[in-house]
């Protein structure tokens, strides 16, 4: 059946404090990376089951759930994977944490590309390790940004570092690297003895017809060294239930990490585990080909706005995701775009500054709403930037 994605549920009406309560009611957030749309049917279903039959007791990942995901990763991308390879964890944040501490010392930390994904950047005070830097280039066409490796800043940075933390597809850039570009930096980690985590969590939010290849799935040495994240909650909107799956090939990385998912007592939601297995099952492709379809009219949406109504802001155009990037270094806002937008336009935007000193002058900005919503927020933006 086809869904109405234009029909968005009030979040205030049963809330504790999320998206739409954080901030004062005449905000229009579009901030915190989830999307207000309800999740697909099959999902909502086996979570009615479980609450119909009433108990919420402890329930720990099946046999058949791994097979689900070994299945779809087959499915999908041709990636041949064992279930046995996979374990589940509560997220993708606590993934990448456990492979800090199991593989990070004092000495070798953690090398990320800013600007990138804030909770990247609280990995080294969590687990106490240096991070390094390899940020990425932005290049500037008109007013379309687009961002690329700085090969000679990422050998140099990945001599220092004991893990790669990569983001693919990236947020907030919405880049899909290519395989060329993830062979090489594959090569550059290998041959440096750096250890490769690789956060795939949006790597189903496809726009246009865009294609993804898992890290791992490029060659068997290159899974060798790699610990892939991925998570249904991005794709499907279920990231308040908290799991999220690790892929590793190779037995003796997997022992080890398994060792500190267990020292570490990560226990994953059982609603979240019922939730994933009717994620992956296949049930829900229906309706995650008619989100990407209405994702993609929606980027499509801001990038025209922007060009047309605010032709001084620079915009990245997003390959994947539901977030844009937008840059108002060239505009007459003087200081933080964020707290200008939000006193001004009152919309709660992400500050740029989170994802590394490179995003100062910059915001993020979820379209995974409802066109209406979406036009709103730019309308308020556009006037606000127009009255200075
Ligand atoms: C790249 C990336 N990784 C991880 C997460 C969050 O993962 P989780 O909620 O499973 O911890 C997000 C959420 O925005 C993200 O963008």
């Amino acid at each position: 059946m086809p869904i109405n994605f234009d029909h968005v549920p009030n979040r205030r009406k049963i809330a504790q404090i999320n998206k739409w309560t954080y901030y004062p009611k005449d905000i229009l957030p579009m901030w915190v990376a989830d999307m207000d749309f309800p999740a697909p049917k099959p999902i909502l279903n086996a979570l009615h089951k479980v609450l119909d039959q009433g108990v919420l007791g402890y329930e720990l990942a099946s046999k058949s759930l791994y097979e689900t995901i070994a299945a779809r990763m087959d499915r999908l991308y041709g990636w041949k994977i064992e279930p046995d390879m996979v374990t589940a964890v509560t997220g993708i944040v606590s993934g990448f944490n456990v492979a800090a501490r199991a593989f990070c010392t004092p000495e070798k930390g953690i090398l990320v590309q800013p600007p990138v994904y804030n909770e990247f950047h609280t990995v080294k005070d969590h687990v106490g390790i240096p991070q390094v830097n390899a940020p990425l280039i932005k290049n500037v066409r008109g007013n379309i940004l687009s961002y690329e490796i700085d090969w000679d800043m990422f050998e140099k940075q990945a001599k220092k570092a004991g893990m790669f933390l990569l983001c693919n597809p990236h947020n907030p850039l919405g880049i899909i690297f290519s395989r060329k570009e993830l062979t090489k930096m594959a090569e550059i980690c290998i041959r440096n003895n750096v250890l490769i985590v690789s956060d795939e969590i949006h790597s189903e939010l496809l726009l246009d017809d865009n294609k993804f290849t898992p890290l791992a799935k490029i060659s068997p040495e290159i899974a060798k060294h790699t610990i892939t994240l991925i998570a249904p909650s991005k794709t499907f909107n279920i990231p308040g239930l908290f799991c999220g799956f690790a892929i590793i090939t190779d037995q003796e990385l997997r022992k080890k990490y398994v060792k500190m998912v267990e020292d570490l007592r990560i226990h994953v939601n059982s609603l979240g585990l019922f939730a994933a297995q009717a994620a992956f099952s296949g049930q829900c492709d229906g309706w995650l080909r008619n989100l990407r379809r209405y994702l993609t009219a929606n980027r499509n949406f801001l990038l025209t706005y922007v060009t047309e109504n605010m032709p001084e802001v620079r915009t990245t155009v997003p390959a994947a995701t539901y977030l844009g990037w937008l840059d108002f270094t060239s505009t007459a806002i003087n200081g933080s775009p964020f707290e200008f937008f939000m006193k001004e336009a009152k919309i709660a935007l992400s500050d740029g500054k989170i994802f590394g000193q490179e995003g100062e002058g910059h915001v993020r900005i979820n379209f995974g709403t409802s066109q209406e919503l979406l036009e709103q927020g730019l309308g308020r933006m556009k006037k606000a930037l127009d009255k200075i």
